[in-house]
């Protein structure tokens, strides 16, 4: 196929085209320029979900396995609209979009599906599906004549090449809420559920992390590695591996990037100079292959280590308390203010924040309803904000919305034996079957499909 065919498909497509002219002449070159043919394509794929049909299906065919007669694993979601529909920005047609598509891939006849697409012609948008997960894989572009092809080239690179990992940063501006207990014991739970997992202690100040697991690292190890140009080959000593031995499935481990004191010295100003705020990410790009989840234990405020954390993640958790309102005014700076930002720089729609947790505090009804109306209150003044409004409704009240105002939020119950395994060194799920059962509450609520 020409490549510049699409460049004049979208010069002859009239400025009004309505969705069904879209999909009949957009959408058969769009397809074929990202590698897939009639017999990898279903329209009108039934998701399994209460939506309707999405509009395109589309998976590469296997020997015995064509997509279009087996219709089952379907790897990319399309959902087109017509030109009449207002896909840019932060539209509410865009909103509502995104959230169909979100509804088609949570769908039970696409597991499979890894990546969706928005499109209208006029605007197009990649999302990536890990696990649970959908996040932005690019932002949500303005497509022309003139860089369509080079648009639609950088959606094949991606879906040719998908991360096997899922980049988290476990922050909260405000200290002292779980985030260290949560990095810790999320990840050893997803390693005894079978899952490769990369812990980074980006806290050098507290360095809870690696003395709660008993790394002992050089002095400048971590520091080197942030500090060298990204390399292939993965310099020794910066990792380290925590096996747990098991009488039932063996060893189970993970792998621990712990921090050092030399990064604790270094002032900001200086860290800003020479390891500079793109770096993790750059420098973790190479291990995604390796992993299936990469968790980066972030320090409270908003400076260089939490700034670098949330950068390199496709995903923020951010750990709450219910009954401490500084807790749930900083998840909203976070969601609202420090993640925006990032997006602007980063310029490929990441990151995003999961909705907020409780975590390890008891709560009784009254309290609930107390932390809910502290929660109401915040999405108000976020709403009439003059100079930034946002909705935060769906970061606090993951299952809210207009014909069923659910204010569900997750928690995560306290503990005792949570608290005390920082004492054994051990994460606190691999000694107690209730620590584990609620950090596997956790994975499933926001991760495991
Ligand atoms: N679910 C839980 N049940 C009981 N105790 C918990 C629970 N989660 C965390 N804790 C305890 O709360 C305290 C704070 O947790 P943690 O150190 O993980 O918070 P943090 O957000 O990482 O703090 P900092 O901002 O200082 O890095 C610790 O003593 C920890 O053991
Ligand atoms: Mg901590």
């Amino acid at each position: 196929m020409d490549s510049s065919k699409l460049r004049q498909v979208l010069l002859d497509l009239p400025s009004n085209a309505q969705e069904p002219i879209v999909g009949n002449i957009f959408i058969p070159y769009l397809l074929k320029l990202l590698d897939f043919d009639a017999t990898e394509t279903v329209p009108k794929f039934a998701t399994g979900n209460s939506f309707d049909a999405v509009d395109y299906a589309v998976r590469k065919n296997a020997e015995n396995d064509i997509f279009v007669n087996t219709k089952s694993n379907p790897y990319l979601l399309l959902e087109i609209k017509g030109r009449d529909i207002n896909l840019s920005g932060n539209s509410a047609q865009y909103r509502s979009a995104v959230k169909q598509l979100h509804g088609y891939l949570r769908g039970s006849n696409c597991k499979s599906a890894q990546w969706g697409i928005i499109t209208n012609s006029r605007h197009i948008q990649l999302f990536s599906k890990h696990g649970k997960v959908i996040h932005p894989a690019s932002s949500c572009l303005e497509i022309t004549p003139d860089n369509v092809d080079e648009i639609v080239a950088a959606i094949k690179a991606k879906i040719d090449n998908p991360p096997r990992a899922l980049t988290v940063a476990i922050y909260n501006n405000k200290g002292g809420v779980g985030k260290t207990t949560t990095t810790v014991n999320l990840a050893a739970t997803l390693a005894a559920f079978g899952k490769q997992v990369l812990i980074i202690d980006f806290d050098p100040n507290q360095q809870d992390l690696t003395n709660s697991l008993d790394v002992k690292p050089k002095e400048d190890a971590l520091y080197s590695w942030l500090e060298n140009k990204p390399s292939p080959s993965f310099p020794p000593g910066v990792m380290f591996r925590f096996s747990f031995p098991t009488k039932s499935t063996g060893t189970i481990a993970f792998d621990v990037i712990p921090s050092d004191k030399k990064l604790m010295v270094l002032g900001e100003e200086r860290l800003r100079q020479v390891i500079r705020i793109a770096k993790l990410r750059q420098l973790i790009d190479p291990l995604k292959s390796l992993y299936d989840y990469i968790l980066i234990d972030s320090p409270p405020n908003w400076r260089f280590f939490s700034q670098s954390a949330v950068y390199a993640s496709d995903v923020v958790l951010i750990p709450t308390k219910h009954n401490n309102i500084f807790s749930l005014q900083n998840a909203a700076i976070v969601i609202k203010q420090f993640i925006p930002e990032v997006q602007s720089f980063r310029k490929d729609g990441g990151p995003i924040a999961l909705p907020i947790f409780f975590n390890g505090e008891a709560i009784t009804p009254a309290a609930r309803a107390t932390a809910d109306r502290a929660l109401d209150e915040i999405i108000e003044q976020a709403k009439n904000d003059k100079t930034n409004p946002f909705d935060l409704t769906p970061y606090f009240y993951s299952r809210y919305s207009q014909a069923k105002p659910d204010h569900y939020i997750f928690n995560l119950p306290s503990y005792a034996h949570i608290a005390n395994a920082a004492f054994a060194r051990t994460p606190s799920v691999y000694r107690n079957k209730t620590a584990y059962d609620y950090y596997f509450a956790l994975a499933k609520e926001y991760f495991l499909q």
